[in-house]
């Protein structure tokens, strides 16, 4: 199976891919699914309509598979931003709400909820993590008042791989009727996420990191029994029917979360999306956890042997200090990776080899 997965993607022989919690190299059947559809669109126009539709229905089935839901509690927006948007800016917030984030979260989670609480006077509680940016359940849990509405975190943090269990906090935030909205952009395809088991009410993400999809759609889950609570956005055709139905100053909206999506989608996108979540599928998350983890201790345990300070928290995110020259000699390999918070953050997927590992730690 793992064998299969590596070789479901381009040997690039000149470049290192380390920066896949920033942006990750597509897989095969995502290419080969943009390229088929790109032949359809061109060689059959309308005539593709029923396949194009039923192959997004596919690619959000997929999905709701791998992240723990039903296929129509998904709808597809093209970033996280905009998914989180769709959520908070029609959340019922009141004045003097609380709600709970991190004080690392990255922008496209943080921005939206600051900017909802700030146009309903709501109030961000912003936990600070620990000294070393780690994120324990506990700190959140004990910021939880009788006024906090909604707790708002990633799952896995983006400068550090810091982690939140989020099984218990859902525990904690169901029995207290609290909203746990949950983006998960940087653990879904690495390690195993139960929307509904664990009572998450709603998650959020994008193609381009560990789904290994192309840049260019963002998602959100919506628990069903929020659906009717949370008005659309945006509005059109979709959001009632399709764009065959006559138009009708008195249709109602539809019941699940498709209501969200106004109109035509990124039909490749979305597509090759599905078509990588459908190799994550058939690899297993616990087959592509157990090597991105295997890979990134190595890098981690590597890089402290050189005497580098490393953050490291059992996700595929290594982030050390750097010494004057490290990131000439990363890019002298070349090697990608992102300057984030602490220092240098290096991202390794199952896809990657002890050949790339040994590479970036001979040249450091
Ligand atoms: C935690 C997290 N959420 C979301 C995103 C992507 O956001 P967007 O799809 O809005 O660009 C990133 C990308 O770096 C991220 O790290």
């Amino acid at each position: 199976m793992l064998t299969h997965y590596k070789s479901q993607f381009f040997k690039d022989f000149k470049h290192l891919h380390l920066n896949n919690a920033g942006l990750a190299p597509i897989s095969l059947p995502a290419r080969d699914k943009i390229l088929y559809w790109g032949k359809r669109f061109y060689e059959e126009g309308f005539y593709t309509d029923h396949d194009y539709m039923s192959d997004v229905l596919h690619a959000r089935t997929s999905l709701a598979q791998l992240i723990g839901c039903d296929y129509n509690e998904i709808a597809f927006f093209q970033s996280t931003a905009g998914a989180i948007s769709q959520l908070c800016f029609h959340f019922p917030l009141q004045e003097n709400d609380e709600v709970i984030t991190w004080d690392q979260e990255y922008a496209s989670n943080l921005y939206p909820w600051q900017e909802a609480c700030k146009r309903k006077n709501a109030k961000l509680v912003i936990v600070e993590s620990e000294k070393n940016l780690t994120t324990p359940v506990e700190k959140i849990i004990e910021k939880i008042t009788d006024k906090t509405k909604v707790v708002a975190i990633s799952w896995v943090q983006f400068l550090t791989g810091a982690q939140t269990d989020i099984e218990k906090l859902a525990k904690v935030t169901k029995e207290k009727n609290i909203f746990l909205f949950v983006d998960i952009m940087q653990g879904l395809g690495l390690h195993v996420f139960k929307m509904k088991e664990w009572g998450v009410d709603a998650v959020a993400g994008g193609s381009h990191k560990w789904l290994t999809g192309p840049v260019g759609v963002g998602f959100l889950a919506l628990e069903m029994k929020h659906i009717s609570k949370i008005q659309p956005h945006s509005v059109g055709a979709y959001t009632f029917g399709t764009c065959d139905d006559p138009t009708d100053l008195f249709c109602m909206p539809k019941k699940d979360a498709f209501k969200f999506e106004a109109g035509s989608k990124q039909v490749l996108e979305i597509t090759a999306l599905g078509a990588s979540v459908d190799l994550i599928l058939k690899t297993t998350i616990s087959v592509i956890e157990k090597e991105v983890l295997r890979l990134s201790e190595s890098l981690a345990h590597g890089l402290k042997m050189s005497g580098f300070e490393v953050h490291y928290n059992n996700s595929s995110i290594v982030n050390f200090i750097p010494k004057a020259d490290s990131v000439e000699k990363l890019k002298s390999i070349p090697c990608n990776f992102a300057i984030r918070g602490p220092g240098v953050r290096l991202s390794p997927h199952a896809f990657n080899t002890d050949e790339d590992i040994k590479k970036v730690l001979a040249v450091l």
